[in-house]
């Protein structure tokens, strides 16, 4: 399998090192924007060429974007036209539903996919297991310290209560675990948010609430930071590369 990788800064930088040691993965094509992010990322991976994404596209099978909403809009279209499956980090880009029902049908004729990981949040599997038998409420907490708003409170303050849609254009930082529960739950206009600083945390954590028929459902992700990279959170990496495992295995476990 070949891969081609959008994108070297944190995540795709985890999600290359760890390509190099698969070995189902024979070769590995780097882009980013930035020219030295990509020559200093091809300089630690064995199977790794630096190419534009319109020169790798014909040679790989699977193209993962770790780069911006920007980068979707660029190259989502072209990779799906050319038949390529896209594991697509940038979930926040899909807010749109315009956009994302374009590369759904795109990706419907071309027989590809396109896998969004869960990223910093877990039980996205639950939820959207659950929402076959029908959600009543989903909820998305997100609890910050108050110095990753900026800010210095004494007590807990809630500082956004609302809905999804609403959520990410106040705190665009939110967007890309809120798109993702959207996605997966009841949409962008259905799943409510609300985004709490605190003091006594020292840690960015997600908790997902959530009752329907099949019962009620709490998961909470306290996120360490990647130990490459303090500004992402550890688990976004680990779930780019857990996604792209399911790629190549024979077996899926979970949804
Ligand atoms: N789904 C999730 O839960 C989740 C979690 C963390 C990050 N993300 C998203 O994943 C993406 C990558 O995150 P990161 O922490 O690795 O970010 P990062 O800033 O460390 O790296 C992004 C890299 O992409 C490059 N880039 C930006 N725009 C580009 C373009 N148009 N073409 C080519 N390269 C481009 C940048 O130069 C940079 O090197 C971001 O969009 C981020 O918001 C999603």
């Amino acid at each position: 399998m070949k891969l081609g990788i959008i994108g070297c800064g944190a995540i795709g930088t985890d999600l290359a090192l760890a390509a190099d040691k698969i070995k189902e993965i024979e070769k590995i094509f780097l882009y980013d924007i930035k020219e030295k992010a990509s020559e200093d990322l091809c300089n630690r991976i064995e199977k790794a060429e630096i190419k534009k994404v319109k020169d790798f596209l014909p040679l790989v099978d699977v193209v993962f974007e770790g780069a911006s909403q920007q980068a979707v809009h660029k190259y989502a279209e072209e990779v799906l036209n050319a038949g390529k499956d896209l594991i697509l980090m940038s979930v926040g880009s899909l807010i749109e539903d315009d956009f994302m029902n374009k590369l759904k049908n795109i990706a419907r004729v071309k027989k590809c996919k396109i896998y969004i990981p869960s990223g910093a949040i877990c039980g996205i599997d639950g939820v959207l297991s659950a929402s076959i038998g029908g959600l009543d409420d989903v909820t998305l907490v997100t609890t910050k310290p108050p110095e990753s708003f900026g800010k210095s409170y004494f007590t807990r303050k809630v500082l956004f209560k609302g809905n999804a849609r609403e959520a990410v254009k106040k705190f665009p930082a939110n967007i890309n675990v809120a798109a993702s529960l959207s996605l997966a739950g009841k949409g962008f206009d259905s799943t409510k948010v609300r985004i709490v600083a605190d003091p006594v945390v020292s840690r960015i954590s997600h908790k997902i609430l959530a009752h329907g028929k099949f019962g009620r459902l709490r998961v909470e992700l306290e996120n360490m930071p990647n130990p490459n990279n303090p500004g992402s959170s550890y688990m976004a990496s680990l779930s780019a590369i857990a996604t792209l495992k399911k790629v190549i295995d024979p077996i899926h476990i979970g949804i």
